[in-house]
């Protein structure tokens, strides 16, 4: 049985200054946000509420020794209500803030005790490619473990999704591009994954259309081509994190996590090292099924042969972001087999949706094609 559903209120504003007269924060509100963007478009707006530049603690990816540090950081403060306003990073850690219990988070994430939600939480993207605001996931660096990994529960669901699209006017090109192949990315992982309905499709299929036409407006007239642009990429960055939601990521996800965890590779561009190659390898192994409808919804966007929309894609999404072989990241040869096991041994809520099997023979081998 295929289940379809939407848990987040979705809400959209045109600006920060709207968003809060209808938040009305007040003590008891945590609020996550940057230096930069509080200074920028909250100052003067968040009354007596808390609010934690979680700059100060999460620098790139966030890892669970990151997060105990914002914790300790929160101490006893009484919070009814996170409000996160952000990239996937603090969107992904503030579910764990609204939580009963979060720490030991080492514990939480080796599943000792079970996620137990007794707060309200708003998430607010600052990037247009997580979807993180209608996800029940958040995914951490372990450090003691090496790798990344994805917590999913739906005690992680938010109350309210909220897109307010001034927040990414300041977006600089190289997130915005991480982001957005990110989003793609979930999009096309959650069109030809096994738990993909109708419904869920309908979602991965604007998002896919929305963000390949940006894409090839900014290869035709450059980087600023996006600006216009930045509402529909969010707004497809959130229709793509409701088709994943449902339907789920798979294998790219999977196999770009130890980059990530390890070299600390960002996750778009961790994804996009993998993401061709593997659906070369569905297409090779599986031509019958998803793939052809996923291929002609390409073609017809790309405008080019079924054969070709791969290298035609990876052309296009070059013009954004360089595709660059494992080892440019400092990958040793020797890894691959590790990530290999990592894949196949921890990652198996993800790779449960490949779009067809993937033996460890062909994980490993499609890192050795990407070496
Ligand atoms: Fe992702």
């Amino acid at each position: 049985m295929k289940e379809f559903r939407i848990v987040p209120t979705i809400k959209q504003c045109d600006t920060v200054k709207e968003f809060c007269g209808q938040l009305n924060p007040a003590r008891g509100d945590l609020i996550f946000v940057s230096g930069v963007t509080y200074k920028r478009y909250f100052e003067g707006l968040t009354g007596e509420a808390r609010v934690v530049d979680y700059r100060q603690y999460i620098q790139g990816e966030p890892s669970d020794v990151m997060v105990e540090k914002m914790h300790a950081a929160v101490g006893d403060y009484e919070y009814h209500r996170v409000i996160a306003i952000g990239g996937g990073a603090i969107l992904d850690v503030a579910k764990l803030f609204a939580l009963e219990r979060m720490t030991p988070v080492l514990d939480l994430y080796d599943k000792k005790f079970s996620p137990v939600r007794d707060k309200e939480l708003i998430l607010v993207p600052t990037t247009c490619g997580t979807g993180s605001e209608v996800t029940n996931i958040g995914v951490l660096i372990l450090e003691s473990r090496n790798t990344k990994m994805g917590l999913a529960d739906d005690a992680l669901l938010a109350n309210e999704a909220v897109l307010i699209p001034e927040l990414l006017e300041g977006l600089p090109f190289r997130f915005f591009a991480t982001s957005s192949i990110d989003a793609l990315i979930h999009a096309v992982e959650s069109f030809t994954s096994p738990k993909a309905s109708p419904f869920s499709r309908m979602f991965s299929i604007e998002a896919i259309r929305m963000i390949l036409n940006g894409f090839k407006e900014i290869g035709a007239k450059g980087e600023d081509a996006r600006l216009s642009h930045m509402k529909g990429f969010l707004m497809a960055s959130n229709y793509a994190g409701i088709a994943f939601s449902n339907a789920g990521c798979a294998a790219v996800h999977a196999m770009s996590f130890p980059l990530g965890g390890r070299y600390h590779v960002a996750h778009g561009e961790a994804n996009y090292a993998l993401f061709t190659e593997v659906y070369k390898t569905y297409q090779k192994l599986q031509p019958v099924g998803a793939i052809q409808d996923l291929n002609r919804l390409l073609s017809g966007i790309l405008n080019c042969p079924e054969t070709k929309v791969y290298e035609t894609l990876e052309a296009l999404l070059d013009q954004l972001l360089k595709k660059q072989p494992l080892r440019a990241y400092g990958v040793k040869e020797s890894e691959l087999e590790e990530f290999t096991d990592i894949v196949m041994e921890k990652q198996g809520r993800l790779m449960a949706n490949n779009y067809t099997e993937l033996t460890r023979e062909t994980v490993l081998g499609i890192y050795k094609a990407l070496y």
